[in-house]
């Protein structure tokens, strides 16, 4: 048989480090080929490349996907008002393709015979990983070692890393299961399985408690190009500045802190908590602007179109032709979504103080109630009378109904 080239989504914890050696067991011989790639988390890079290389790797690529993430992933989603069950922005969900996708193009580059992942056999990130693995790389084969390992606990995999030289982290087991990017963090497991549990202070990580938060409230201004932050406080900056500086702001006033259960594609209802403050604060601020300048048809249509596009992101088939659709239709939708919206953020609330555009639809003549009201009064009367005669002649037939 000859020798597997296996490119690993690596993290440096401790599943993707076991499965290195792990891997190189099963099929022997094996080059491994780690893959890590940056969506903005706050992990020690300058680490991972020796630790790979000494956990049993033949080489070690790190793949900067920041800058695509925001412009290609983010920003979709954000025109879209993606938001699964209408609560969680995606942040992992949205991070899953593009890390296979970075994998998939290193595992190409170098000549790799399978891909592999972390996830295990419960969860949606290897439905998100593996379906796209087959739509981006179907000739190449696919294994799931966390799928089919003989470890059960994380106590045997530290045994099997101590046996093997494997270097693991000394630090204690942080009590939950954490994903981390620069649309959001994840967090799930421990005492928060429990539904009626509230979260402990510890579960969250970047954000202040609302009550602990400064009694002096924040006022942003954020400005948007057809859909897209495009500047804060009267600054044009680049996506992912917004994005951090706003993750700052929203996080140090409680802002962005969800907690939901949610339908995993696998049938399973879970317990899961979020902490998303830009992701918030921005669909917010966006979903307020497009009431200002979206057409009533467009704006009550397009809520439809958020669900779908959210449920594509969360079951994993970004790289669809349904997506693709869905695209352009949000992208005609946003022609208009050009504006500013000025919000405040204060303990833990994201509150709207004004809106201005130079597409704005609201037209103060047509809406005041003083002497300057425009709107004829008069033809209202024969609206109303053919609008109800629908209603009128049904109820006339069907008394009593
Ligand atoms: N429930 C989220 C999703 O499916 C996040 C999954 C990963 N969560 C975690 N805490 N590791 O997109």
């Amino acid at each position: 048989m000859s020798k597997e080239k296996i490119a690993v989504a690596y993290s440096g914890g401790l599943d993707t480090s076991v499965m290195i050696k792990w891997l190189k067991d099963k099929y022997e011989g094996a080059e491994i080929v780690a893959v890590t790639g940056n969506l903005g988390q706050k992990m020690e890079i300058d680490n991972l490349e020796p630790k790979a290389i000494a956990t049993g790797a033949k080489s070690f690529h790190f793949v900067d996907l920041r800058k695509t993430f925001v412009e290609d992933y983010i920003w979709k989603a954000l025109k879209a008002g993606a938001l699964y069950e209408d609560v969680y922005p995606l942040a992992t969900a949205l991070g899953r393709p593009l890390l296979a996708k970075a994998l998939v193009d290193v595992a190409l580059a170098e000549g790799c015979t399978m891909l592999t992942h972390g996830c295990t056999g419960k969860g949606n990130d290897q439905v998100r990983f593996e379906v796209t693995f087959a739509a981006l790389a179907p000739q190449m084969s696919v294994i799931a070692p966390l799928r089919i390992w003989e470890f059960t606990s994380r106590e045997q995999e530290i045994a099997y890393a101590m046996e093997h030289n494997i270097p693991v982290s000394a630090t204690k087991k942080n009590p939950y299961s954490i994903d981390e990017n620069i649309w959001g963090i994840s967090i799930e497991c421990g005492v928060l399985e429990d539904p009626m549990v509230a979260p402990p202070a510890d579960a969250y990580q970047i954000t202040t408690a609302p009550e602990l938060a400064p009694d002096e409230p924040t006022v942003v201004d954020i400005e948007f190009l057809q859909g897209v932050p495009v500047a804060l406080d009267g600054q044009m900056m680049e996506g992912l500045d917004l994005i951090v500086k706003l993750n700052e702001l929203g996080a140090k006033n409680g802002v962005g802190r969800l907690d939901m259960i949610e339908n995993r594609v696998v049938g399973i209802k879970s317990r899961e908590i979020y902490e998303a403050p830009a992701a918030t604060i921005l669909h917010f601020a966006h979903r307020e602007l497009e009431r200002l300048t979206l057409e009533k048809s467009v704006f009550q249509y397009k809520k439809n179109i958020s669900q779908d596009y959210a449920n594509i992101i969360y079951s994993g088939t970004w790289f669809s032709p349904m997506r693709q659709a869905l695209d352009a239709f949000v992208d005609e939708t946003q022609k208009p979504v050009t504006g500013m919206v000025r919000l405040k953020l204060y303990k833990g609330n994201v509150t709207l103080l004004g809106r201005t555009s130079p597409n704005s639809l609201y037209n103060e003549a047509l809406a005041t109630y003083t002497e300057a009201d425009t709107f004829d009064h008069k033809s209202a009367e024969g609206f109303i009378k053919i609008y109800g005669l629908g209603l009128k002649t049904f109820h006339e037939v069907n008394k009593g109904n």
